[in-house]
């Protein structure tokens, strides 16, 4: 695969597959995304799988999420020259090659060994922006190193310490990021019913927290914890270098056995580390008081994601933010709770003309992104699925997940007649409900 453009990516994807399918290669990704996430879940740990794939309760609002794209149908329209297409759209002030970007997921290395680097490697060759998770794997740096072509926004967890928020700001502004995304839907930590029947949650295995291992004001927090005058802690220098040997202790632990990881997080570094973070990691007194603060630390644009109300998008359009991205974190934090795209079509109503609205949440494929493009979504956010890819066939397999979106959607649009993003609008649909 090139870095092809963008247009005419449809017939060059089919081509390319078929073509290889002759000398009897089938696809190292599955393209059907229900075999691709079988697949995934086969080649992965059950921990890895439960998180990836669970979500809170009994997943009704993963089922919703899904069950919500049924009710919008695409409009066949044949007999129109469909010939030159051209997948480009602007968001943000910026006229980008595509309508997707890779939503931030966290701890992917239970996923892959090179996580973060490799999917933002795979973002790159896709022409896509990387939303870097507050929880990757690799800290920001690192990740800007490695695919330093590429289009990178900072997603932030707001935790308990401003100074924390504040640092890890400046530090995505510093190592090249163009946009801060702050999550607010995760205040309290999703009712995850598998991770719990697991007993498993990735942070306190000390993966996930790379950014705040490498964070000034987190060291310090850490610090200040080992300090306190208890026993033979206070007299363990904090260095970074010290944390991070304690942390990879803690991981080497785990791959022996229970036992030995209970024993290394004994040790005071990684133990010290982990409770800080658990500590920090989010507040749920969050307001919107708090979210203005934002501006002080950057000029960058600001979105906030997990917006779900109307009258939310509303407000977060009036604090001043660039953009909303409607997201209920893919079904992860509340069981039952109103799927993104039945809210899509109001929340672009109320505030589509003043700020970008960015969609995610069971999209699947490129069709479901025409769906929402065509309600009005300014960038769609592709999640779970480069998950999978990544599991399968690393940095290729995050390839491939992204060009078959990007190819089902090119394809999708000329079936329905229209040749540019910025032609798909409510006409392209017919909702099932609709009495023609
Ligand atoms: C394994 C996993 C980790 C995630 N980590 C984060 C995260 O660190 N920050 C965040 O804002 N959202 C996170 N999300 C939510 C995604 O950004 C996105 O909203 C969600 O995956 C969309 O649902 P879908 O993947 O089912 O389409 C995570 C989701 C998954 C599945």
């Amino acid at each position: 695969m090139s870095n092809e453009a963008p247009s005419g990516v449809g017939r060059s994807a089919q081509s390319a597959i078929f073509r290889a399918g002759i000398g009897g290669t089938a696809p190292q990704v599955p393209v059907d995304p229900s075999v691709l996430f079988d697949a995934a879940r086969r080649a992965l740990s059950k921990e890895a799988a439960a998180y990836i794939f669970g979500g809170a309760g009994v997943e009704r609002t993963m089922a919703a999420n899904r069950a919500a794209f049924d009710d919008w149908q695409v409009w066949p329209r044949p007999l129109t020259d469909v010939s030159m297409r051209n997948l480009e759209t602007t968001a943000f002030g910026v006229t980008r090659p595509t309508p997707f970007i890779l939503a931030p997921l966290g701890v992917m290395e239970m996923v892959h060994p090179e996580a973060d680097l490799a999917v933002a490697r795979a973002a790159v060759t896709a022409q896509m922006p990387y939303v870097l998770s507050n929880q990757a794997s690799f800290p920001m740096e690192d990740v800007a190193a490695e695919a330093p072509a590429g289009e990178r926004w900072f997603q932030l967890y707001w935790s308990a310490s401003d100074e924390l928020n504040e640092s890890l700001v400046t530090r995505a502004e510093g190592s090249g990021c163009t946009a801060i995304v702050i999550t607010v839907d995760t205040h309290l930590l999703g009712w995850r019913t598998r991770d719990l029947d697991l007993g498993y949650l990735p942070f306190t295995r000390a993966m996930g927290i790379a950014q705040y291992l490498t964070d000034p004001v987190f060291k310090r927090l850490v610090a200040a914890r080992v300090a306190e005058p208890q026993g033979q802690r206070a007299a363990v220098k904090i260095t970074p270098k010290a944390v991070l040997a304690g942390i990879s202790i803690a991981r080497k632990g785990e791959s022996l056995t229970g036992a030995g990881l209970r024993d290394s997080l004994k040790s005071p570094l990684p133990r010290a580390a982990v409770e800080t973070f658990l500590d920090v990691f989010s507040t749920p007194a969050l307001t919107w008081g708090d979210i203005v603060r934002v501006r002080e630390w950057t000029s960058l644009p600001i979105i906030i994601k997990g917006i779900v109300h109307p009258d939310d998008a509303v407000r977060a359009r009036d604090v001043g933010v660039n953009g909303v991205w409607i997201s209920n974190h893919g079904g992860r934090q509340i069981d039952a709770s109103v799927p993104t795209l039945y809210v899509l079509p109001e929340i672009v109503a109320r505030v589509g003309g003043d700020v970008e609205v960015i969609f995610d949440s069971g999209v699947r494929g490129g069709a479901d992104a025409l769906i929402a493009l065509a309600l009005g979504a300014s960038l769609v956010a592709i999640g779970r699925p480069y998950a999978a890819g990544l599991a399968l066939a690393g940095e290729d397999g995050v390839r491939e997940v992204l060009r078959n979106h990007l190819a089902e959607l090119d394809i999708t649009m000329g079936l329905a007649g229209r040749t540019r993003i910025s032609d798909l609008d409510p006409t392209v649909l017919r909702h099932r409900g609709r009495a023609d």
